[in-house]
């Protein structure tokens, strides 16, 4: 019997006329198989216990982060860089000190307002967006009581003072009543 002849298989188990035989897998078949689990082996301690290189995931969001710094680089009065600002602590400090030498007189010393409005409650008139705090800052409201703070404070003064009222919003302290409308 050659090889190939194949009554030189054996059949283990017939069923409904159908043949079952006991032949090796395929070489090629283990050779994945065995390959596959070498390689996992591998992935695994080259990634998650030896960490030699970040994970995709951690490439990606590093990545990101990255882009992010950059553009808020490029553009630091943008709304992006003015949130990031306010969650920045050593610029909150500042902010909090540009706040209480400057603005506190008018909107209170936890911005729970006085001459200006309440900075701590949901109401704004001129709008909520970081946008319109740094507007708010750095052109004031000459006719309504409040000075453009632009030139005295200088740019980088005056972005920490429009990142420091972001901090304040939301802590709806008791103070002066609603002014503008409500903003979610
Ligand atoms: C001399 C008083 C005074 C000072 C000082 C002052 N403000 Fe004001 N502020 C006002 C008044 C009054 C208004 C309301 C303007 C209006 O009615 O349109 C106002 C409005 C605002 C608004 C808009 C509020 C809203 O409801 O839309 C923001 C934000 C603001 N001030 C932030 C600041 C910051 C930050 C500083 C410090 C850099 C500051 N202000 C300093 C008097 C002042």
């Amino acid at each position: 019997m050659s090889p190939t002849d194949p009554t030189d298989k054996k059949v283990v188990h017939v069923y409904d006329d159908i043949e079952e035989e006991d032949n090796h897998l395929p070489n090629w078949w283990l050779a994945i198989l065995i390959g596959s689990i070498v390689f996992a082996f591998g992935y695994w301690f080259v990634y998650h216990t030896a960490e030699l290189r970040p994970t995709p995931l951690a490439a990606y969001q590093a990545e990101v982060a990255a882009l992010r710094e950059a553009r808020i680089r490029a553009n630091p009065t943008s709304p992006e860089a003015i949130v990031a600002l306010s969650r920045d602590a050593a610029a909150m400090t500042a902010g909090a000190e540009v706040y209480r030498t400057t603005c506190a007189a008018c909107h209170g010393l936890s911005g729970e307002g006085i001459i200006g409005p309440n900075l701590t409650d949901r109401y704004w008139i001129h709008g909520a967006r970081p946008e319109d705090m740094l507007k708010a800052v750095t052109e004031g409201f000459p006719t309504k009581g409040m000075p453009a703070w632009g030139p005295i404070l200088g740019p980088e003064r005056s972005l920490q003072a429009a990142a420091f009222v972001l901090t304040l919003r939301g802590k709806e302290l008791p103070g002066k009543e609603p002014q503008g409308d409500p903003v979610e």
